[in-house]
């Protein structure tokens, strides 16, 4: 279905939960307020939504947190979505500590991509970074369970963060040259976590230090772009501040409790539990009414008017 603004709404985002067995400090440094489990959906009412949405043109579904793996049954709940009538892609956004039990079980359920978050190579950093809660070690095993499992192609997330990985810029990029990976800077978006406008860095800051990567054409997706010379992987820059997507935004984003949300960075949301048939229907094309043209003023000094931490929206 088209939006107000003539864009075709085609994905949706889901997180079943914003619990994480990791507190990365953009994200939630204080941890989350474990929610009752009456008051987060469940699989069948999360199939139900996903459904209504196939319904109305959604083709892709991707499933988030806080981390999704915590879930008890996240694999069952993936069979499910993938068994929907007319969805054609489902895929998963991880940190991948916990790939390791569970890459196989995903690919059994039908996830065609997983997402695996790693903002550095070096360990000390990665248990900073993660709150004092990860190991890169862990992280690690979870990017070679998924490439086992026959995950492909992989991408890998990194949140640039000045003063933070800066420096790590170009030991990343090396990763694609022989690793078909797909290699993705994200710019930190004012969501609340422990870090200020000082730690914001532009993606164009990669370009400056890995000169040698050459632009692609575009594949649709929200990431510009580049590869190294004979490089088998690529990179990709995702800029939702300096050069945001909106006008190409197809995505709606259902929360843990069931609420729809038009915009990440809005704080307008539609509950959606207790709707069922055509009310659910309804209320979803509402949602995609709802849609603003834009986000608000968002750059590094102006808080997202999310209205909520990512993890309860998902990364
Ligand atoms: N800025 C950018 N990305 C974020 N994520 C979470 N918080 C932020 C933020 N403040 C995204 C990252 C991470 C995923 C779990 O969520 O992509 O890899
Ligand atoms: Fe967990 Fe991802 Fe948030 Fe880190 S960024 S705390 S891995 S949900």
């Amino acid at each position: 279905m088209k939006d107000a603004f003539d864009r075709d709404i085609t994905y949706l985002r889901i997180s079943i939960t914003d619990l994480c067995n990791l507190r990365c400090l953009y994200c939630m440094p204080d941890g989350v307020c474990r929610k009752r489990h009456e008051d987060i959906l469940s699989f069948e009412e999360i199939t139900e939504i996903a459904a209504a949405a196939a319904s109305l043109g959604v083709k892709k579904l991707r499933v988030t947190g806080g981390e999704p793996l915590v879930r008890r049954g996240c694999a069952e709940l993936c069979a499910m979505l993938a068994a929907i009538d007319g969805i054609e892609e489902l895929v998963l956004t991880t940190n991948g500590t916990l790939l390791p039990r569970y890459a196989g079980a995903l690919r059994q359920a039908g996830v065609r991509r997983v997402n695996i978050s790693l903002d550095t190579l070096d360990p000390a950093k990665y248990s900073r970074i993660t709150g004092g809660m990860g190991r890169l070690d862990d992280a690690v095993a979870g990017i070679r369970a998924a490439q086992d499992a026959g995950f492909a192609p992989l991408k890998i997330n990194v949140v640039l963060i000045g003063g933070f990985n800066d420096d790590e810029i170009p030991a990343f990029a090396e990763l694609t040259r022989r690793q078909p990976i797909e290699l993705r800077f994200i710019e930190l978006m004012p969501m609340g976590g422990r870090f200020g406008p000082e730690a914001y860095i532009p993606v164009g800051t990669v370009l400056e230090r890995v000169p040698a990567l050459t632009p692609l054409p575009d594949d649709g997706g929200v990431a510009r772009l580049y590869r190294l010379p004979g490089g088998q992987g690529r990179v990709g820059l995702i800029s939702p501040i300096s050069r945001h997507f909106c006008a190409s935004c197809n995505r709606l984003r259902l929360t843990s409790e069931g609420h729809i949300k038009p915009c990440l960075h809005s704080d307008r949301e539609l509950p959606l539990r207790g709707l069922h048939g055509d009310a659910l229907t309804e209320a979803l094309r509402a949602a995609i009414a709802a849609k603003p043209a834009m986000h608000g003023v968002l750059d590094a000094d102006h808080m997202s008017a999310a209205g909520r931490g990512m993890y309860t929206i998902g990364g």
